[in-house]
């Protein structure tokens, strides 16, 4: 059988930095509430009307992750693109990817799978590649989600949360069986798909010609719902039994990861699970500080500048572990 390694990664944010400070200016809110309940200091937004979107984002990221890889083009043979802030209601950015990269008409896959979007897309791509049926695959997350926030006192606890980037990876088959990916674990509870949600437009909920006709400016269908204390208890917990069920799946202990990138929900939660596994400040990488929290492009997002800055080490222990919406929590566990 054969094995799947990350051979490139990039990612790519909007210069456009807005602080806590900047938001106050906007919302009934402050830097002192913000970072004490999510450790965030700022995150970044895309300018209105600056043409940048999910998909240009996914492709600067895709376009470094590629380079790196030393892969050319025409030897990717299949995209996998997460995000829940398409540019499109359909079809999805990875058919835009395609075209931007110029790409082969390979497929292109797009899922949602929202927080843990990244992590599900690297588990496809280490499928195709274990059955042999692709050599190199792209996955990509990336959110543009600052301009469907609700920017009213109304949604100050969601919105102060989010901001944009996207993150890429290049996965590429590996002949040594004791390196690259693992294995991937991925989880859903659909009971508590409400508690975090955009609800509209959708044919179960309401569709666009609903929310036109009704014109009801107290309409929050469209924004962002989150229950965040309901869904903080939930991370931990599924945070906590998704890294231990990758550490039992290949034999490991705690003691062997060299580096646990977290995906970057709130500061809070990664420091609840850095205590839980009693992992030292090493051994965690977080920048939700800088970036706030993107979804699905978070954790290619850490991942690429923990790499970046020599944290992570050929032959280390990487493990990925995602919550988010759905609620969907997933972890994968890579040999450098
Ligand atoms: N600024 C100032 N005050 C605010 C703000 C704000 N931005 N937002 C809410 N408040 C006020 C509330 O009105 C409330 O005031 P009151 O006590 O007078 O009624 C008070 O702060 C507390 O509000 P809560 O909503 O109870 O705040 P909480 O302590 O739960 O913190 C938070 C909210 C930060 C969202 C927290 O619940 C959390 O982080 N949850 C986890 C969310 C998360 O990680 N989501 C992402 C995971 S999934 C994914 O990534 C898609």
């Amino acid at each position: 059988m054969y094995h799947s390694k990350i051979s490139g990664l990039g990612y790519f944010v909007p210069e456009n930095i807005v602080t806590n400070d900047d938001l106050s200016k906007i919302i009934d809110t402050n830097d002192e509430w913000i970072q004490e309940r999510t450790g965030i200091k700022e995150r970044r937004h895309v300018l209105k009307g600056s043409g940048e979107t999910t998909t240009t984002m996914g492709v600067k990221a895709a376009q470094i992750a590629i380079d790196r890889s030393g892969v050319a083009k025409e030897d990717i043979d299949f995209i996998v693109f997460a995000t829940i802030s398409p540019d499109y209601y359909f079809p999805g950015p990875g058919v835009s990817l395609q075209k931007e990269l110029g790409l082969n008409t390979i497929g292109a896959l797009d899922i949602r799978n929202q927080c843990s979007g990244f992590v599900y897309a690297l588990s496809i791509a280490d499928q195709y590649i274990k059955t042999g049926m692709y050599n190199n695959i792209l996955i990509v997350g990336s959110e543009l989600q600052s301009l469907g926030l609700d920017m009213t006192n109304r949604g100050r606890s969601v919105s102060v949360i989010f901001g944009d980037g996207a993150g890429a990876a290049v996965i590429s088959r590996e002949e040594d069986s004791t390196k690259g990916v693992l294995s991937t674990h991925l989880h859903s509870e659909g009971e508590h798909a409400k508690e975090l949600a955009v609800l509209a437009p959708g044919m179960g909920g309401r569709w666009v010609s609903d929310i036109l006709a009704e014109n009801d400016p107290d309409d929050e269908s469209y924004f962002p719902h989150m229950n965040g204390q309901f869904v903080f208890k939930n991370a931990v917990v599924r945070f906590s039994e998704v890294i231990n069920e990758g550490l039992q799946a290949n034999n490991l202990q705690v003691s062997d990861i060299d580096m646990l990138i977290p995906h970057q929900a709130n500061l809070r939660i990664s420091q609840f699970i850095q205590n839980k596994f009693g992992l030292s400040d090493d051994q965690v990488f977080n920048n939700i500080q800088k970036y706030g929290n993107t979804t699905a492009a978070s954790i290619p997002i850490a991942l690429t500048e923990a790499w970046e800055l020599g944290k992570i080490k050929s032959g280390d222990l990487v493990v990925l572990a995602a919550f988010g919406s759905g609620f969907t929590w997933a972890s994968a566990v890579i040999r450098w």
